[in-house]
């Protein structure tokens, strides 16, 4: 197998696109058409677009509760967390913050205002639990629809290489000012080459450090489905269902067993799959938030999203690189370093992304559907 063939499949995109390969049974991409159609309920409606929403290790932890009318309750499914990357459920919690944005937004489209009660019940510390993480009461006011709106369906994480062009300063402004503020989280871009340098070496040490830590390693591998009967099984997690990664499963190359495995070709490809996506990144992403509070941590995952969106309305990539943020004990070299890189003053960093322009289009990444995140259904 030629190195590039693995990199250029690794990364699912190109190949998948130019073949539109159909895996056998339900489409796990199925819910990215036509969000909401058909739907008569507008919670439910909303709820379509809301569950497109980037969330860690596309674990979509999300369960919803519609029994009091006009209110839409979300729970967490505590059976779908991270607990040796996210021992706090913090990035869980990001994720809920930009599922809660998607929502109002897509309420917002439809003429609903949404009136938001976070942890109704109660910030859950240290850990989430079984208390609501939000509630949202709906009532038919006029709104004006937000422009990002219409960029949900081509919103993407997209881990590839990226291209040679620069992200120059235009671009980076572009990107944030189309970002609408949210209270507590800062969000800023860099453009400055020493700092971009200084930074792809450190997100590479995390990455590089997930993987020589088996506890965390293996936690992204039991999370990840190789081939396409796999990902159409399981809709969720990493998917890697290009034609070629299917065949390179049916050889017995890359298994989940293989990656685990330091030494294996898997194994070693996907570091310089991630050391070319690191090498490629021409700007930087990050939100800041004062305190870690539960509500700051939604905060960002709204703002997050927001930025994801805008990014695909100036037609750049974006790639969040989380190992460096994270808790667990390996990480905590680079999770200084990055604070001291990007968070000089104090505050938390919540999330850190690498932007580009992208190669080629690149599919979206499965979704497990509404249906099977309503509470009682
Ligand atoms: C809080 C948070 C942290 C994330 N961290 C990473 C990361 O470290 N590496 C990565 O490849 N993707 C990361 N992602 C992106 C998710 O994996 C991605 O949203 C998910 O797989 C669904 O794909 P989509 O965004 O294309 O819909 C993160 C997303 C969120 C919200």
């Amino acid at each position: 197998m030629h190195r590039r063939d693995f990199i250029r499949v690794l990364g699912g995109g190109a190949i998948f696109a130019a073949t539109g390969c159909a895996p056998t049974g339900a489409d796990p991409r199925a819910a990215w058409v036509n969000p909401g159609a058909g739907e008569t309920d507008p919670r439910r409606k909303a709820l379509s677009w809301a569950i497109l929403a980037p969330n860690p290790h596309n674990m979509q932890p999300w369960i919803v509760d519609l029994s009091v009318p006009d209110t839409i309750t979300l729970f967490i499914d505590k059976t779908r967390l991270l607990p040796v990357t996210d021992p706090f459920n913090r990035q869980i919690t990001l994720g809920c913050g930009a599922m809660l944005e998607l929502l109002t937004m897509a309420l917002g489209a439809e003429g609903q205002a949404a009136e938001v009660i976070l942890f109704p019940d109660g910030e859950p510390q240290p850990n989430l639990d079984d208390r609501p993480v939000f509630r949202v009461r709906i009532s038919r006011a006029a709104t004006s629809p937000d422009p990002l709106f219409a960029r949900i369906l081509e919103r993407r994480t997209d881990r590839n290489a990226y291209t040679d062009r620069e992200v120059d300063p235009s671009a980076a402004s572009n990107l944030l000012g189309g970002i609408r503020p949210i209270p507590g989280a800062i969000s800023n871009v860099t453009v400055t080459p020493e700092r971009i340098a200084r930074l792809k070496a450190l997100v590479y040490q995390g990455a590089d450090v997930e993987a020589h830590t088996p506890a965390a390693h293996h936690e992204s591998v039991e999370r990840t489905f190789i081939g396409a009967r796999d990902v159409a099984a399981h809709p969720w997690g990493i998917s890697l269902d290009s034609p070629f990664m299917t065949a390179m499963n049916t050889v017995g190359v890359l298994t989940k067993e293989k990656m685990v495995e330091p030494g294996t070709t898997a194994f070693n490809e996907s570091l310089k799959f991630l050391k070319a996506g690191a090498d490629t990144s021409r700007a930087f992403f990050w939100i800041t938030t004062q305190t870690n509070t539960r509500a700051d941590q939604i905060a960002a995952g709204r703002a997050y999203v927001l930025a994801n969106l805008s990014a695909a309305k100036f037609g750049l990539a974006m790639h969040p690189w989380s190992q460096g943020l994270q808790e667990y004990a390996t990480q905590k070299p680079v999770y200084d370093a990055l604070h001291r890189e990007l968070a000089p003053q104090g505050g938390r960093i919540q999330m850190l992304a690498r932007i580009g322009y992208p190669e080629a289009e690149i599919p979206p990444a499965p979704r497990r559907g509404l249906a099977a995140q309503l509470k009682g259904v």
